[in-house]
C-alpha cells in the first residue's frame, strides 16, 4: 500500500475526506523515523527473528537479520532530510475490529463461504514467493552509479513504498490476530499477507541500505498517525490498494523487459513474482467483499466504490505527476503509465464493486491534468517567500478549483458493473 510505487495503496488513499478518528502519536515525531541504519541491523528477506530497530524491540516479528553490509555502512552517515506529511503522504490504517469480529462470525454471517476461505488459505500456505526476495550483488552497485537528482528520487521511491508496504503489514496482522477466534481461516490469510507484506516491506528497506539509509520502521510503528476506516472502508480501500498495486508493478516490470537499457536498479526485476503476492491479496479482498453483500448492493455501496476509486486514481495521478523524474528515468511516460494503471485497475475493479468511473471518457484524464497544473500551483505558493497570511489568501481560490474538478469527476456518469457471478475468486496469476 507509496507513491514512487505502491503494492498497497491504501496507505495513499485520499483519507482525510474520510477520517473519523486517529489512534497514536504525533506527527511531528515522524523527523526522527528515517535514519542511516542502526549499527549492525539490515533487513532481510527472510524471516524468523524479531526485530531490533533503534536499540528497541518492536512487537512485529519478521524479517531482520544482522547483515554484514549494514555492519560495514554504519559509520559516518547523515540523516535524511525528512518528507513532510501530507494528503499524499503514505498512512497507516485502523480500523473497529469488534465491528471486523461480527462481520466474520459464520454464526451471524451466513455469507461466509469457508470452502471459498479454505481454498485461499491453501494458495497463501503454499507461499510462492518464499525465496524470491534474496538479494545479490548487483543492487549495491546499481546505487552507486545512481547519483543526482535521480539518486535523491530512487530514495523516496524506496522510502515510500517501504512506508506503504509496512502500513499494510500492520494492519493485516492487527486483523489476523483479532479474527483468530472469529473465523480462523481469514485470520490466517490475513496473517499470512502480512507475511507478505513483511518481506516486501524489508525488501525495499534493504534497498534504502545500499543508499547507505534506512527506515525506522519500529519508531514508524508507534510514532505514525494512524487514520481510522470503518470495516466497509478498508475493504474498499485495500482491494484498490491490492489491484492498483498489481497493475503498477506489472507495467512496470513488463516496460524494463522490453526496454533493459532503463533497468537502473535490479528491484525492479523481482516485480514479475511480487506482483503476485498484490494480486492474491487482491482476489482474498474480493472474496471477503463478496461475503458482505450489503457493501455491494445499494445505491450507498455505488456511491462509496465511486468515491473510493476516485480517491485512489488521483492520489496516485498526482503523487506521479510530484515525481515524473522517477518513471522518466526508467523510461515510462508518466501520465501514460498512470492511465494504463487506472484503466486496467478500474476494469479489474468493475468485477466486483457494483460501480466504477468512467475513467476511459477523455474527460476523465482531462481534469485529472487539470488537478495537477492546480497542485503545481499549490506547491509553488508553499514555496513561495510571501507572509503566511498571502499563502493562505492564494491558496483559496486555487483549493476551490481542485474542489470543483474532483466534485466533477464524482458526478460524471458512472459505469455500472459488479457481477457477482462471474467473479472467479480462486487465486490466479494474471499476466
Ligand atoms: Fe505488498
Ligand atoms: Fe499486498
Amino acid at each position: 500500500m507509496a507513491s514512487g510505487i505502491a503494492p498497497c495503496y491504501v496507505s495513499n488513499v485520499v483519507s482525510p475526506l474520510l477520517a473519523s478518528k486517529e489512534a497514536a502519536a504525533s506527527s511531528s515525531a515522524l523527523s526522527s523515523a528515517i535514519s542511516a541504519p542502526p549499527p549492525g541491523l539490515g533487513f532481510a528477506a527472510r524471516t524468523r527473528s524479531c526485530f531490533r530497530i533503534g536499540q528497541k524491540y518492536s512487537t512485529a516479528r519478521f524479517s531482520v537479520v544482522m547483515s554484514a553490509e549494514a555492519v560495514k555502512e554504519k559509520a559516518g552517515k547523515a540523516p535524511k532530510e525528512v518528507p513532510k506529511e501530507s494528503l499524499l503522504t503514505p498512512r497507516f490504517y485502523t480500523t473497529d475490529f469488534e465491528e471486523m469480529e461480527k462481520l466474520f462470525n459464520k454464526d451471524i454471517n451466513k455469507n461466509l463461504n469457508e470452502a471459498e476461505f479454505e481454498a485461499l488459505l491453501a494458495e497463501f500456505r503454499a507461499d510462492y514467493n518464499q525465496t524470491h526476495f534474496v538479494r545479490n550483488a548487483e543492487f549495491k552497485a546499481a546505487a552507486e552509479k545512481l547519483q543526482g537528482p535521480l539518486r535523491q528520487i530512487f530514495v523516496e521511491f524506496l522510502e515510500r513504498s517501504c512506508t506503504a508496504e509496512f502500513s499494510g503489514f500492520l494492519l493485516y496482522k492487527e486483523l489476523g490476530r483479532r479474527l483468530k477466534k472469529t473465523n480462523p481461516a481469514v485470520a490466517e490469510i490475513f496473517t499470512l499477507m502480512s507475511r507478505d507484506e513483511a518481506r516486501h516491506a524489508g525488501f525495499l528497506n534493504k534497498g534504502l541500505s545500499d543508499f547507505n539509509l534506512a527506515l525506522d520502521l519500529g519508531f514508524l510503528t508507534k510514532a505514525r498517525k494512524y487514520t481510522f476506516f470503518k470495516p466497509q472502508f478498508i475493504f474498499y480501500a485495500t482491494y484498490l490498494s491490492e489491484k492498483i498495486g498489481y497493475w503498477r508493478y506489472i507495467t512496470i516490470y513488463r516496460h524494463l523487459k522490453a526496454n533493459p537499457d532503463y533497468q537502473l536498479y535490479p528491484i525492479f526485476k523481482y516485480f514479475e513474482n511480487w506482483c503476485q503476492d498484490e494480486n492474491r491479496h487482491g482476489d482474498f479482498f474480493s472474496a471477503l467483499l463478496k461475503a458482505q453483500p450489503q457493501f455491494l448492493n445499494d445505491w450507498k455501496a455505488k456511491l462509496w466504490s465511486r468515491f473510493f476509486c476516485l480517491s485512489v486514481y488521483v492520489t496516485m495521478y498526482l503523487n506521479d505527476c510530484q515525481r515524473s523524474a522517477f518513471y522518466e528515468g526508467i523510461g515510462l511516460n508518466t501520465k501514460e503509465f498512470d492511465m494504463h494503471v487506472i484503466i486496467e485497475t478500474n476494469r479489474t475493479t468493475g468485477r466486483i464493486f457494483p460501480a466504477v468511473l468512467d475513467v476511459e471518457n477523455p474527460i476523465f484524464k482531462e481534469k485529472l491534468d487539470h488537478l495537477v497544473e492546480l497542485n503545481e500551483k499549490l506547491a509553488a505558493i508553499s514555496k513561495s517567500t510571501v507572509p503566511p497570511t498571502l499563502k493562505n489568501l492564494q491558496r483559496i481560490p486555487v483549493i476551490s478549483a481542485m474542489i470543483s474538478e474532483l466534485l466533477a469527476l464524482y458526478f460524471m456518469p458512472p459505469v455500472e458493473s459488479g457481477s457477482l457471478d462471474y467473479v472467479d475468486f480462486e487465486p490466479q496469476v494474471v499476466y
